[in-house]
């Protein structure tokens, strides 16, 4: 499994710029490239002086007071200061939700799904990735997030925001890209999640502590969120380390499944 900095070190390495290497992981990019063998293209390193930090450059305690982080798209911080305002600690990181973002532009006219809006941070990250033709729909039992949520999306004609339980979601199956964040369906009751998935479609699960060796692969064969998704007939699961804290899983539902014995 590829690590944040062992993309951002081959992204230099092919002269890309990712758009959440910050300077943390420039250096640690450098070194690994060196322990690779191999060195980045002359000025790959060279950010400038007004580059910007990445979060995860924030939390090492590598940014100064007052210096520049990237910036988040509008939605995201509305949403953000709806989760301070209403105390709500568990949200979205911005390394899910960039992934997130991505995950729903790639799918334009899609249907994409949260279960367990919270505050909204991974489904405005999802909105600020959505063609105008696609549409989204989040679900939160908690009525005060759920209305506060509603109303901070009231002008955005692609979102539904349904307040109640998550299973209400299933009136606007099938989902392209399904962000599942919502205790019952990921923890209880996974195996109501994948008919509710388009043939070509993913689910999302973030907030996984990363797997980095072979031992703590091992051991996360006992994880059961892990085992449901990594033993389920015909879809392709995977999983990226979006930060040194954080690992999301994703699962595509296979369009022609894998013929049974
Ligand atoms: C981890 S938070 C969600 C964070 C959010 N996805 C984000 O992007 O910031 C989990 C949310 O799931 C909601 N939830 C828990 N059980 C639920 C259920 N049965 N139906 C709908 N929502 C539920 C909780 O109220 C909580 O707001």
């Amino acid at each position: 499994m590829l690590t944040h900095v062992d993309i951002v070190a081959l992204a230099l390495e092919n002269r890309m710029r990712p758009a959440f290497a910050g300077r943390g992981y420039f250096s640690a990019a450098r070194h690994r490239l060196s322990s690779l063998g191999t060195s980045a293209i002359p000025g790959a390193f060279d950010l400038g002086p007004n580059a910007p930090h990445c979060t995860a450059d924030r939390d090492a305690g590598l940014v100064p007071e007052g210096a520049a982080t990237v910036d988040l798209p509008p939605p995201v911080q509305e949403a953000k200061a709806l989760a301070s305002r209403l105390s709500l600690a568990s949200k979205c990181s911005d390394e899910a939700g960039a992934l997130l973002r991505v995950l729903a532009a790639a799918r334009p006219g899609g249907r994409i799904g949260v279960v367990g809006a919270g505050c909204g941070t991974g489904t405005a990250w999802l909105l600020s990735g959505c063609a105008p033709e696609t549409r989204l729909f989040s679900v939160e039992r908690h009525p005060e997030r759920a209305d506060a949520v509603r109303e901070m999306f009231a002008a955005e004609p692609r979102m539904t925001v349904l307040r109640g339980d998550w299973e209400l979601i299933a009136a606007d199956a099938p989902f392209d890209v399904l962000f599942v964040d919502a205790v019952p369906p990921k923890h209880q009751f996974p195996d109501r999640i994948p008919p509710l998935v388009a043939p070509g479609g993913l689910v999302v699960l973030d907030d996984l502590t990363p797997l980095v060796d072979d031992d703590e692969r091992r051991a996360a064969a006992h994880d059961p969120v892990r085992a449901f998704w990594y033993g389920l007939s015909g879809w392709a699961v995977t999983e990226v380390i979006v930060s040194p804290r954080e690992a999301v899983l994703l699962a595509a539902r296979l369009v022609t499944p894998p013929a049974t014995a």
